[in-house]
């Protein structure tokens, strides 16, 4: 890619900027903040570590959201983030405005970009995103699977003492409480977890998964996780950038698949040069199925409550 734009460098934004430009995911990266001298500032720290990362990616910052223009993607991670003891879905109130504006920004300064949503509650702000903007679906997708199963796939490797290189962990649904972590399909170098821990075990660590971001905000205090979403970004961007055609669960625009319609939420996906280029749909079991089902109406009624004007 040619061009992406970061709108909104708090932690998130500038951990995933820093990534981006150390494995020159494009050419130009473009930061988008709500203060110019200082966005610039985090723009020009990131730009002086490429003699020694070695890098030739350039990096640019500031507030005027014309500085979009020409992107591949824009990636939105703009807004509050989560104090301890609060959901996902509380921020909504907060958030939804300051969405609603970028999502404006966007359609009149980069109208032919992909738009990758990290701002929480990301499941809504998604659909909210697609609804108004009136994009492709395939153009118009989120995080949060990626880095839902980046946090089992660690608590897996931390329990068995096997290596991360061999682990894998899915997990769909809603970036929230009512997230369905699949054990059935995580496997260790595709032998499935159970040959290794017992199902009290697996029951632990999918809460844990569960409850990993409120976990660390708790610890934290001041702020909500940012290396790990930003490493699940360059994940999600690497995949789009070099056209890998790689199966990752993302928020995706559902039209049909696993029997919703009309929602955005948490999927595996093919995704590729054009974003997302097909839902995958795993055969679920009856439970499976159910608690999809249930993260479905959960985010349905959210959903039912916002509504943004752009
Ligand atoms: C998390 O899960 C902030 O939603 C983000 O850590």
């Amino acid at each position: 890619m040619k061009k992406i734009a970061i709108v909104g460098p708090g932690r998130v934004g500038e951990s995933a900027a820093q990534i981006l430009a150390k494995e020159e995911l494009c050419h130009e990266l473009v930061l988008i903040g709500e203060y110019s001298d200082s966005t610039q500032g985090i723009a020009l720290d990131i730009q002086e570590t490429a003699p020694l990362f070695g890098f030739d990616t350039r990096v640019f910052g500031g507030a005027d959201p014309e500085a979009m223009s020409g992107s591949d993607l824009v990636i939105v991670c703009a807004g509050s983030p989560r104090k301890p003891g609060m959901s996902r879905d509380a921020l909504l109130d907060a958030n939804l405005p300051i969405i609603s504006s970028i999502v404006d920004s966007v359609m009149r300064f980069a109208p032919d970009a992909m738009l990758l949503m990290v701002t929480n509650p990301v499941d809504v702000l998604t659909y909210q995103v697609w609804r108004h903007s009136g994009w492709d679906r395939r153009r118009v997708f989120g995080l949060s699977g990626v880095l839902d199963s980046t946090r089992m796939a660690s608590f897996i490797a931390l329990e068995t003492g096997f290596s991360v290189k061999d682990i894998t962990a899915m997990v769909l649904g809603g970036h929230g409480d009512a997230m369905v972590p699949l054990p059935r399909y995580s496997s260790i170098n595709g032998v499935p977890i159970d040959n290794f821990l017992s199902a009290e075990t697996i029951a632990r660590l999918i809460e844990h998964t569960r409850k990993g971001g409120a976990e660390i905000i708790a610890l934290k205090k001041t702020s909500s996780a940012y290396d790990s979403p930003a490493a699940s970004i360059a994940a999600m961007v690497d995949a789009v950038s070099l056209d890998r055609r790689r199966i990752l669960p993302c928020v995706a625009i559902l039209d049909g698949e696993y029997g919703e319609q009309d929602i955005a939420m948490g999927v595996p996906v093919v995704l590729a040069a054009n974003g997302v280029e097909k839902v995958v749909e795993l055969s679920l079991s009856e439970d499976e199925q159910t608690a999809l089902a249930k993260s479905a109406a959960q985010l349905r009624s959210i959903i039912d409550k916002a509504e943004i004007n752009v």
